[in-house]
């Protein structure tokens, strides 16, 4: 089943409690995207943004972690009302460790891999996951290019979970419109995390639906 997860990172941040109203009924995560400067080269918002728009919203939050020693923070971001908490396999020692934490807390837990890392990395950790997040963009910024290369590591992962059988989500962000949907969707994935495309649309509504429909005529599993 396809899941669209707009990216609030795209979203005009002194009205974040409408522009969320305008995904909610709709949208089937809200992808909140959470950067320290040090991890990525840029800074977004933290735990008291968090904790106000989970207030406004029901959506089940989709919370990607783009920080240094994520570790440190996965309690907390899960008494804020995550439910899902990724990671990126490049931003610890020890992945495994804080998979396990985030499950520990009662969430699904997800794996991140940017764009130079290589997808065999993955393949111990599965077990361990509820989503794996590959990067079709370089994290830090909405509104870049998709790299159609990513689409190989989607492929290995989603026929390395049919394989063994996992009930793992494999979700793609960065660059994501209805056409490059379908492209990700093709190759396997089935969470799709769409920013621009669909917070600087007039119809935010249509841009979903458009971005569903070219997805599902395309999912190959
Ligand atoms: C980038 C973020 C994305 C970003 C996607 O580092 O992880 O979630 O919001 O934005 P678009 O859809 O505009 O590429
Ligand atoms: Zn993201």
């Amino acid at each position: 089943m396809i899941k669209i997860s707009p990216s609030i990172l795209s979203c005009d941040f002194a009205r974040m409690g409408e522009e969320i109203a305008r995904v909610d009924k709709f949208a089937d995560y809200l992808h909140v995207d959470v950067m320290d400067g040090l991890f990525v080269p840029n800074i977004s918002f933290g735990m008291p943004v968090i904790k106000s728009i989970r207030k406004t919203t029901d959506m089940i939050f989709d919370v990607h972690l783009m920080i240094d020693r994520p570790e440190r923070y996965i309690d907390e971001f899960a008494k804020l009302g995550s439910d899902i908490i990724t990671i990126h396999y490049e931003s610890t020692d020890d992945p495994a460790k804080v998979l396990k934490m985030i499950r520990a807390a009662g969430k699904k837990a997800g794996i991140s891999i940017k764009p130079r890392t290589d997808v065999s990395v993955l393949a111990p950790l599965l077990p361990l996951c509820d989503l794996v997040l590959i990067m079709t963009v370089e994290p830090g910024f909405g509104g870049q290019k998709f790299i159609h290369d990513m689409m190989d590591k989607v492929s290995a992962v989603r026929s390395i979970i049919k394989k063994e059988n996992y009930n793992i989500e494999v979700e793609v962000d960065g660059g994501i419109n209805a056409e490059t949907a379908a492209i990700a969707a093709k190759a396997g994935a089935n969470v799709l995390v769409a920013g621009s495309s669909v917070f600087s649309s007039k119809n935010a509504e249509k841009a979903i639906s458009d971005m569903r429909k070219a997805a599902e005529q395309s999912y190959i599993s």
